[in-house]
């Protein structure tokens, strides 16, 4: 009931005030806001995402709402504590930076925490990312990171980057790209498609550069494609850069360069993806590569894209013109 749910949120309200305290204003948050602002964020954007560091001590929020007499089926139900056997409430979150996940009207309702460092923690069972499991409030399926933000500027713009990582999101903010969105570290799902589609025409996908970011980006576009009506462009992130990692690198003024002016088109980034499979000098895998391709182009509607990719097709692999018709034509029957 929502009575319910507003003490669910109030309670997270709360945390996320403590956590931003910690990070800003004592000696503990110390380390978490030095690796803050050595990734270059500004005090600003801490700011404005409202980010946090949840202390080593394993009942720093426990202790602070026990005292407060929060009851306990709030304390089972927030997600933010695990209880121990014999009846103890520890925190979920220790020792993390911590990121609030906000529901479309911008009410705290998850968090999501990362390790400060995640090198001292390889291989010990530590995800980098640890995030609130799902409850009554968050529901990952259909929460975005930064929506409740990013939703004017999506508007105005009738478009939305869509990126991989919070950081990502947050860089891109502070480069001056406000109307990008996260999803919650898993692939993209229909909801948040339909929530997306309401209040754009256009979607931009700027995932990772390496190769877990460009099979995602593979993977979104053929979701994107069959169930919505979106315009679909991607910005390859080179170097296997990630956003984040190539704001640092390039700074914002290339970065925006990128994200405006060197958009792809899906057949574009197709023309590159079929490549990364193939050993390029093997001639059979070339005849391969293009018959995959001319496979792709029947999805292209338009006679002027089609018209085109074939030239650079030709181009690249000195086929005429007329083999590489007659081909697609072949395929086009067989497709319909
Ligand atoms: P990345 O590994 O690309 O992280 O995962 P990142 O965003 O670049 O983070 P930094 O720059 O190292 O801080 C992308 C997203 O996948 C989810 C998170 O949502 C993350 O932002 N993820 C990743 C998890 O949920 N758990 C993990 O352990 C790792
Ligand atoms: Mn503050
Ligand atoms: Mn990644
Ligand atoms: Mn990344
Ligand atoms: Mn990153």
């Amino acid at each position: 009931n929502s009575q319910h749910h507003r003490e669910l949120m109030a309670l997270h309200k709360k945390a996320a005030d403590l956590y931003h305290h910690v990070l800003m204003n004592t000696r503990i948050g110390e380390p978490a806001l030095d690796y803050l602002l050595s990734r270059g964020l500004t005090p600003e954007i801490i700011e404005t995402f409202k980010i946090g560091f949840a202390p080593q001590k394993r009942d720093f929020l426990s202790q602070v709402f026990q005292n407060e007499q929060v009851a306990s089926n709030l304390f089972n139900e927030s997600g933010l504590f695990i209880q121990r056997d014999n009846g103890d409430y520890l925190d979920r979150f220790y020792q993390r930076i911590i990121f609030p996940i906000n529901d479309h009207q911008g009410n705290v309702i998850a968090f999501s925490g990362r390790l400060l460092k995640t090198e001292d923690f390889s291989g010990k069972d530590m995800p980098k990312y640890l995030n609130s499991p799902e409850t009554t409030l968050f529901n990952k399926r259909d929460t975005l990171f930064n929506f409740d933000k990013a939703r004017k500027e999506i508007r105005k713009e009738n478009t939305v980057f869509l990126f991989e990582g919070f950081m990502d999101v947050i860089a891109a903010w502070q480069a001056g790209i406000t109307n990008g969105v996260a999803s919650m570290g898993t692939s993209l799902t229909n909801e948040q498609i339909r929530h997306l589609e309401r209040v754009a025409k256009e979607l931009v996908i700027c995932y990772d550069g390496d190769s877990a970011g460009t099979e995602a980006t593979n993977r979104a576009i053929h979701l994107l494609s069959d169930h919505s009506r979106f315009q679909l462009s991607i910005v390859n992130i080179p170097e296997k850069l990630d956003p984040d990692d190539y704001l640092r690198k390039y700074g914002a003024e290339s970065f925006r360069e990128l994200a405006m002016h060197g958009r792809e088109t899906v057949f574009g980034f197709k023309m590159h993806y079929h490549k990364l499979s193939r050993n390029m000098n093997n001639e059979k895998e070339q005849l391969d590569y293009v018959h995959q391709l001319l496979n792709e182009l029947v999805l292209v509607q338009s006679p002027l894209e089609r018209d085109r990719y074939m030239n650079q097709i030709a181009q690249e692999f000195q086929l005429s013109i007329h083999s590489l018709e007659e081909q697609f034509s072949q395929l086009k029957g067989e497709q319909r």
